[in-house]
């Protein structure tokens, strides 16, 4: 079986949300008045997320990505990640790097191969003041660690106007040595994180300001890839521009979403959601309820915005904090 929206998009892609915690505060990730976290019988438990994987994998599902907040916090993250690592598909993860050195077994024998880590600058004075804390250079180790391992390695910059433009470069100057890649991703607007059309830096503004310094070719893009992506003349690593406000790239979505409290996102912008974990423990059946809000897909970006994202009033947007989606 195989799930498929209105417009013929195969979904074969699953995003878990292990949790809305984080061990960092992002200011453009978690909103600014006092955020609740879900009280834990509201999330869903390790039998339950493997339930409802399983049965995702059983509907065709080839991927499946843990994210958070901070996948990694979780106490039996150990125990989800060697019981998702057994379904026989592709398991991935983003995370803040923070926990990774004390992961990096857990992930190896899950056999998880990529693993996607946030980084906004490469300055221990800005990181603290985006994230709160003062763990830069436990984020640098630990990719150092995933590289020495062989992990392939991939770093998203939330690139926002005035912050942390002026180190696009510094970030392309990573890949010279390090086969990273790197991904600039364009500020996009979330419940309370005070987005304005001002504070993006677009796809555009990044490649004018790579080009002025390095030689980049573009590498053919595959159906499913959020990032355009480019090599750079002699370096091992490459980057990319991940640009759902200036370019959206929703006409190859293959993505769902789970959040940590179990209801099922049929886009990174759906106004309305599924609660498939409520459902679970009520014992109802779970797949006509899948099937169903795919079906309700919108086109592109949950039906909530266009292409004219300078002009979006953010407050207008029904969504969820980043945090309590996973990205
Ligand atoms: P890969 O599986 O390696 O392709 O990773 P990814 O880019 O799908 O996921 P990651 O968790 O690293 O997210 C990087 C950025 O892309 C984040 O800002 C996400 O919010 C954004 N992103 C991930 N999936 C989607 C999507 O389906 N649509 C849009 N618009 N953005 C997405
Ligand atoms: N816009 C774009 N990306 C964001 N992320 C978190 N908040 C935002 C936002 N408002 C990124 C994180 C992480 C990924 C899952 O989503 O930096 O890398
Ligand atoms: Fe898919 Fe929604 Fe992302 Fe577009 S914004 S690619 S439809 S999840």
């Amino acid at each position: 079986m195989m799930i498929q929206d209105s417009f013929g998009r195969i979904h074969d892609y699953l995003r878990i949300s292990l949790t809305d915690k984080c061990n960092l505060r992002c200011f453009y990730c978690m909103p600014d008045e006092k955020y609740n976290f879900a009280p834990a019988a509201r999330l869903m438990q390790a039998g339950e997320i493997k339930t409802l994987a399983k049965l995702f994998v059983s509907l065709g599902v080839k991927k499946i990505r843990l994210t958070g907040g901070e996948p990694l916090i979780r106490k039996d993250a150990p125990q989800i990640i060697e019981a998702l690592g057994n379904l026989g598909i592709e398991l991935a993860i983003t995370t803040n790097g923070i926990r990774i050195h004390e992961m990096l077994p857990e992930l190896m024998a899950a056999d998880i191969r990529t693993v996607n880590v946030s980084l906004d600058t490469l300055q221990r004075e800005k990181f603290i003041s985006i994230t709160r804390r003062d763990l830069y250079h436990r984020v640098r180790s630990n990719i150092e660690l995933l590289l020495h391992h062989g992990i392939r390695t991939k770093i998203n910059v939330v690139v926002m106007k005035g912050l942390n433009d002026d180190e696009i470069n510094d970030f392309i100057a990573l890949t010279d040595k390090y086969p990273l890649e790197i991904r600039f991703i364009e500020f996009m607007p979330f419940s309370g994180n005070r987005w304005t059309g001002n504070q993006v830096f677009t796809l555009n503004e990044v490649v004018d300001v790579v080009k002025s310094q390095y030689e980049i070719t573009p590498i053919e893009r595959g159906l499913h890839d959020t990032s355009r992506k480019y090599s750079i003349a002699g370096h091992e690593g490459s980057f990319g521009i991940i640009s759902t406000m200036s370019a959206p790239f929703c006409e190859g979505c293959n993505r769902l979403r789970l959040t940590a409290d179990g209801k099922l996102k049929n886009c990174l912008f759906s106004k309305t959601e599924t609660d498939l974990l409520s459902a679970l423990r009520e014992g109802q059946e779970i797949t006509p309820l899948i099937v169903e809000s795919v079906k309700a897909k919108s086109k592109a970006l949950g039906g909530q915005m266009d292409n004219n994202f300078k002009e979006l009033n953010a407050e207008s947007l029904k969504n969820r904090s980043m945090i309590s989606i996973g990205g």
